[in-house]
């Protein structure tokens, strides 16, 4: 991967990595691909998807899949989401307007952060599929007023992220004092712009601090039946991994889950998000979507979650780092190569389309 020419056409996502790592600060790099702790659970996702083997199946009379999926009741062009992710101006100047059109031309849906970078007007504005990620706030009234602006927005569905009660302890962030620099803020919110994220204290990592004071941390599954009765979209819970928790989603309305460890960078010991993917989907999956992410990397990733249950998956951090690497016409480059392995991963796994790799067995290999 190191040695390709720089100008060489990636052949998978990893190859923007390095791409990625040249071009962005070393503080900035460490927020994107550092997980919490000793980062045990960032390493796991990897090593758990790994060892997922996904057992082919042959002679299906299948000529070129069709990746086309359902979620949330609109169809996209594969069973695939650009995870929520915030401050997307600290790789690329063009940012969140950059990822929501790459999510566009793809045909597939954009998850807006609570901590854009970029109003979610303007996100919207793109014509991608957007679903909005809600960060519940201490102050009730900021939740309502940001509700009313996904709904005009034309936002598809509201995903309530509830992984973090307080931002996990990440090291290098401490270590490198992460601040936002002074051209990109949270521009969701109202004092996006305040020192909490700007200035610099040695040893503390002012994201932390700042989400800390903005975020509600006591949320209680009453909140959420709360917010079911006052939105009309689908509601997603993101952020579970105990299958009582989804149960408790789907009690409250929900109408997806996603089983996820927020790409290991909130409590750093939890298992990887694919091992409780098949708990989740057995107590949840009829009755709910299962969508799963940390550590999908590539187009069998994608068939590994199918074949375990899940609905789709969504994608982080290799999405950022093409857009590091080349603004928007590197993350459709991203999105388009994610399509292509899928389509070969579901043609050499004799699946004619998502719904079929459901069907499909796994095994634990390694
Ligand atoms: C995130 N994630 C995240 N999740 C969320 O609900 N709201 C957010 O604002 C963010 N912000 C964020 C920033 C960065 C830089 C990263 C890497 C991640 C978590 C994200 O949605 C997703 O759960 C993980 O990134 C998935 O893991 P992979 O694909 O990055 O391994
Ligand atoms: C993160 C937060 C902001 O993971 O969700 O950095």
């Amino acid at each position: 991967m190191t040695d390709l020419p720089a100008d060489a056409p990636p052949a998978c996502l990893a190859d923007y990595a390095e791409r990625a790592r040249a071009v962005l600060p070393p503080d900035v790099w460490d927020y994107i691909e550092g997980g919490s702790g000793a980062e045990i659970t960032l390493g796991a996702n990897r090593a758990a998807l790994d060892r997922v083997a996904v057992l082919p199946r042959v002679l299906r009379g299948v000529e070129v899949p069709d990746l086309t999926a359902r979620l949330l009741g609109h169809r996209y062009a594969m069973p695939v989401g650009v995870a929520p992710m915030a401050y997307q101006r600290l790789v690329h100047p063009d940012g969140e307007l950059a990822l929501a059109a790459a999510a566009g031309a793809a045909g597939v849906p954009y998850l807006a952060s609570t901590l854009g970078s970029t109003p979610i007007e303007e996100v919207a504005a793109t014509g991608a599929p957007v679903w909005f990620q809600l960060y519940w706030l201490r102050d009730k009234a900021l939740v309502l007023d940001l509700l009313a602006r996904v709904r005009d927005a034309g936002c598809q569905a509201l995903v309530v992220t509830v992984d973090v009660p307080v931002l996990g302890r990440r090291l290098r962030d401490l270590r490198n004092a992460f601040r936002l620099p002074a051209q990109v803020a949270a521009a969701n919110l109202p004092n996006g712009r305040d020192d909490l994220a700007h200035g610099g204290t040695p040893g503390v990592s002012q994201l932390r601090a700042r989400s800390g004071a903005a975020f509600a941390p006591a949320l209680g599954w009453a909140d959420l039946a709360w917010l079911r009765e006052r939105i009309d979209l689908p509601l997603v819970v993101k952020g579970v991994l105990d299958p009582r928790d989804a149960q408790d989603a789907v009690r409250v309305g929900a109408d997806a889950v996603v089983v996820s460890n927020h790409g290991g960078r909130q409590l750093d010991g939890a298992p990887a998000s694919v091992t409780m993917l098949p708990e989740v989907v057995d107590a949840v999956g009829d009755r709910c979507e299962v969508l799963l992410d940390s550590g999908v990397r590539g187009g069998t990733d994608v068939l590994r979650a199918l074949a375990l249950g899940a609905a789709g998956v969504l994608v982080g951090r290799p999405l950022l780092w093409a857009l590091a690497a080349g603004g928007r016409p590197a993350a459709e480059t991203a999105l388009d190569l994610l399509a292509t392995e899928l389509r070969d991963a579901l043609a050499l796994a004799g699946c004619p389309d998502p719904a079929a790799a459901q069907q499909l067995r796994t095994v634990a290999s390694g």
